[in-house]
């Protein structure tokens, strides 16, 4: 995990942090800087700038050296010149089509909308400002005008609606989509792109809210970035300049298949599945041994999201638990010198560690079960259903109802 210091400066610019660099001021010493004004060691080598040209920077995250490109190598006059002959067809307007569609217009590229006519998203789009016939269209209409394809329909309507959209993807235009899914899956969703042209991804690691919010806020969502399919030689940049052009401040370099899997295994993991069913067992079992709603939501929920959590988006896990009791840190700080298979020391351990022994195996199944297309085709089945918004609300509201929600509405 990287540090608070470390995490800052890799929102900085690099080329701003460059100048640091020549300024004697290097990227380890400015993170040791202000890693000891806290009071806390440096971790050395935390994160080192190698190697710099122009576009590229290559940075050694914990001693592996990744591809990292940056916004600030593609300034709004040089996005203008590079498209200034295409025209983005952005299909597609949930969560990322908003954020991508509105900062693209913002940078002053020629950007249009395709979307079903008088569906959510249509009136969405106009609300927006988009204008029908002129910069919103139907799908196969905004497919036709553009150069850069851009499908930011729902995954599943991506595979529902290709055999309409491939025979429109002619030569010399270019395919750009925002998750692996569709490509990669191709056995399950019979999205074989065509071999002529160039196929380009995009990922913002975030909801396209956060795309359009950091974009006001003036700063970059991290993305990442990877070509499936390269015909004119030029794919990885148009890659990175649209990635830039949508509102991204780095773009981490990847492929298809890699983006997709950590994808699906992340959501499903740590940032939903794995911390709702962690919230629901210790919750549960604090209800279970006598513990009121408000005490074990306060325990449970309240502190994570309120104080903890914060802590360690902002600083570390070193930083959390130096920012907590004594009392709380003996007992949660994982001991990584005990092993798994002896019972008796692991009853003494601390509880990091045998929950991460715990887990791991839970972790294994869910990273095969990405892998072997299982997932794939659960949200294809799920999200391909005509009434699967009605359904995915009766399942919020099952959340909704669960006690310890409902105890946390009113601990709010
Ligand atoms: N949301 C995220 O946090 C996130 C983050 C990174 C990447 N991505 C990726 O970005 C892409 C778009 O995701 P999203 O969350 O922005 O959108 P989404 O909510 O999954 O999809 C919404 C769009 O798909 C359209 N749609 C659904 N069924 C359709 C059909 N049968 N025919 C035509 N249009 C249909 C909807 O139009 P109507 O309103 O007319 O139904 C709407 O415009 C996906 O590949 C996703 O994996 C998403």
């Amino acid at each position: 995990m990287a540090s608070r210091s470390s995490v800052r400066l890799l929102r900085e610019p690099l080329s701003r942090q460059w100048l640091s660099l020549v300024q004697r001021r290097t990227f380890v010493a400015a993170v040791s800087k202000s890693r000891t004004a806290t009071g806390l060691p440096l971790r050395p080598g935390v994160s080192t700038i190698l190697n710099q040209t122009r576009g590229l920077k290559q940075i050694d995250f914990a001693g592996h050296k990744e591809t990292v490109f940056e916004r600030e190598d593609w300034p709004r006059q040089k996005l203008l010149e590079y498209f200034k002959n295409d025209t983005l067809a952005l299909i597609g307007y949930g969560s990322q089509g908003h954020g991508q569609g509105l900062n693209l217009r913002d940078n002053g590229l020629n950007v249009i909308i395709g979307v079903r006519k008088n569906g959510a998203s249509w009136k969405e789009a106009q609300n927006d400002g988009w204008i029908p016939g002129t910069n919103l269209f139907d799908v196969d209409e905004a497919i036709s005008k553009g150069t850069i394809v851009m499908n930011l329909l729902s995954d599943a309507a991506q595979s529902e609606t290709w055999p309409a959209i491939k025979p429109q993807l002619t030569k010399d235009k270019t395919l750009y989509f925002s998750h692996g899914f569709s490509p990669v899956f191709k056995d399950l969703t019979k999205v074989d792109v065509p071999t002529d042209i160039d196929v380009i991804l995009v990922a913002p690691k975030g909801s396209g809210r956060t795309v359009r919010s950091l974009y006001k806020e003036g700063r970059g969502i991290n993305s990442s970035v990877a070509v499936f399919q390269d015909v004119t030689g030029k794919a990885e940049e148009k890659a990175v300049a649209l990635g830039v052009a949508v509102g991204s401040g780095y773009l981490y370099k990847t492929t298809f298949e890699k983006e997709v899997y950590s994808d699906l295994y992340g959501e499903r993991g740590c940032l939903m599945g794995g911390i709702h069913g962690m919230f629901l067992a210790q919750y549960e079992v604090l209800r279970e041994r006598g513990h009121s709603p408000s005490e074990a939501f306060n325990e449970t929920v309240e502190e994570a999201t309120q104080s903890l959590y914060p802590l360690i988006g902002a600083n570390g896990m070193d930083w959390m638990y130096a920012a907590c009791s004594t009392t709380a840190r003996r007992g949660a700080i994982g001991n990584t010198s005990l092993g798994s298979c002896c019972s008796k020391l692991i009853m003494t351990a601390d509880w990091s560690s045998r929950f991460k022994d715990t887990l791991k195996p839970v972790f294994n199944d869910l990273y095969d079960s990405v892998k072997d297309g299982t997932e794939t085709q659960r949200s294809l089945d799920f999200n391909s259903q005509s009434d699967y918004r009605e359904k995915y609300e009766q399942e919020m509201q099952q959340i909704r109802d669960l006690e310890i929600w409902r105890a946390g509405k009113a601990v709010r």
